[in-house]
């Protein structure tokens, strides 16, 4: 038996969440169309979605809501916890920190029952950008800007993060971003959640392994790694393909582009392409969508002249529409976080519920038959 390099291919679950054609450039959540979930519902409701099988009527939605608000606030101990966390800290490791301290404060922490893990998957939704925002707040010299328990996920960040009300097209545009980055099968992240919850071990520490897992570059931080490109970009002064080629030409990856299963065109990009172009021809601003239009033109050519299937994913305009959006380019990672928690703790009930240990094999590959000298003669 030879070892499947990065498990490619290798199928660990079944899942009745969300299904991905990668050849054709489609995701489903739970049997609908992103497209469809993205133009015509809120981050809430595909929040119930996944965690119920079916979108809620207005009672179930109203009840979520309610739920999600009465859980924003963070307990005392929490937020003293993230006053003395350094300024300087990696937003997703802040992030992973408090997550995993949430559970110091929680009565339920260990009841690994279904009824149990659903409340506590309610509580990480509703503190996730309450804990995002007030790290930001407090490393800027700011108070944490307190919930508002009339607005939705989506409205309620923006408010937390600049203690203002933000419009309707930057609350309606940051609400569909969360939707499209809210669940995608069998990721790193959720793969790591998985593997902890096989052990039976508590949901907090299931998510936490999930925070750690998205941090890195070729996943959830990909998306300010692609904003960080821009900037360099901008700044070189280059022609943006040239730009592109040299980078290639250094057997660079260009961030926000390749996935491991789309083989055409991530379609969150499709819709994400298309918020930003609205979000920036309301702020005035196109420069960031112009440079991404360039850089993905010259992928396009480049790939094409080697044969390489390598298209935008998600995090391509995700980038420059959080940056529109007024948000800091280190917060991009825990933002996906935030929306990426309704689908890892979704795949949680699932795991708990058919629990079997994930533990595959490793191909042994060193040598054998050694035997062991006296440390002194070795
Ligand atoms: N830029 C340039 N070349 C690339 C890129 C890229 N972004 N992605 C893949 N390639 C090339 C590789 O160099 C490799 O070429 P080779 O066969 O000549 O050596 C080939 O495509 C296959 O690459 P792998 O690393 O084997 O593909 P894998 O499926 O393991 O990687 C990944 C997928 C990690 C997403 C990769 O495409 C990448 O690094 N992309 C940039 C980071 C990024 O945007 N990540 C976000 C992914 S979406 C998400 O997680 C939210």
């Amino acid at each position: 038996m030879s070892a499947a390099s990065g498990l490619e291919g290798v199928v660990v679950a079944q899942t009745t969440l969300s299904a991905i054609n990668g050849e054709k450039g489609e995701l489903i959540y739970a049997g609908y169309d992103i497209d469809d979930l993205a133009r015509n519902t809120t981050f809430e409701e595909v929040a119930y979605l996944l965690w119920n099988g079916k979108l809620p009527n207005r009672g179930e939605l109203d009840d979520l809501h309610r739920k999600l608000v009465a859980e924003r606030a963070l307990s005392p101990q929490l937020l003293d916890l993230i006053r003395v966390f350094p300024t300087d800290a990696n937003p997703m490791a802040a992030l992973r920190t408090a997550v995993s301290a949430m559970a110091f404060y929680d009565a339920e922490a260990e009841d690994n029952s279904d009824e149990a893990n659903r409340r506590k998957a309610i509580r990480m939704t509703a503190q996730i950008p309450t804990i995002i925002t007030a790290f930001d707040r407090l490393r800027g010299g700011k108070e944490p800007v307190e919930p508002r328990s009339d607005l939705g996920t989506a409205a309620n960040f923006l408010y937390m993060l600049n203690g203002e009300p933000a419009d309707e097209l930057r609350v309606r545009t940051f609400d569909a971003a969360l939707v499209l980055h809210a669940e995608h099968g069998m990721n790193a992240s959720t793969f790591s959640a998985r593997v902890t919850a096989g052990t039976l071990a508590d949901i907090y520490s299931a998510v936490v392994s999930a925070i750690g897992t998205l941090k890195g570059a070729s996943h959830g931080g990909a998306n300010m790694r692609v904003m960080e490109m821009l900037v360099d970009i901008e700044k070189s002064g280059d022609e943006p393909g040239a730009w592109v080629r040299s980078a290639l030409g250094r057997k660079e990856r260009v961030m926000g582009f390749g996935h491991r299963v789309y083989k055409a065109t991530d379609p969150r990009a499709t819709v994400l392409r298309e918020l930003a172009d609205q979000i920036m021809k309301g702020a005035g601003e196109t420069r960031w969508l112009d440079l991404s239009d360039q850089v993905r033109a010259a992928m396009s050519e480049e790939m094409e002249k080697s044969g390489k299937k390598i298209y935008p994913n998600v995090d391509f305009f995700s980038a420059s529409v959080y940056t529109t959006l007024g948000i800091k380019t280190d917060l991009f990672t825990p933002i996906f976080a935030m929306a990426r928690v309704t689908g890892w703790t979704a795949h949680l009930f699932e795991q708990y519920a058919n629990n079997r240990l994930i533990r595959p094999k490793a191909e042994y590959v060193g040598p054998r038959d050694l035997k062991v000298e006296p440390v002194e003669s070795r």
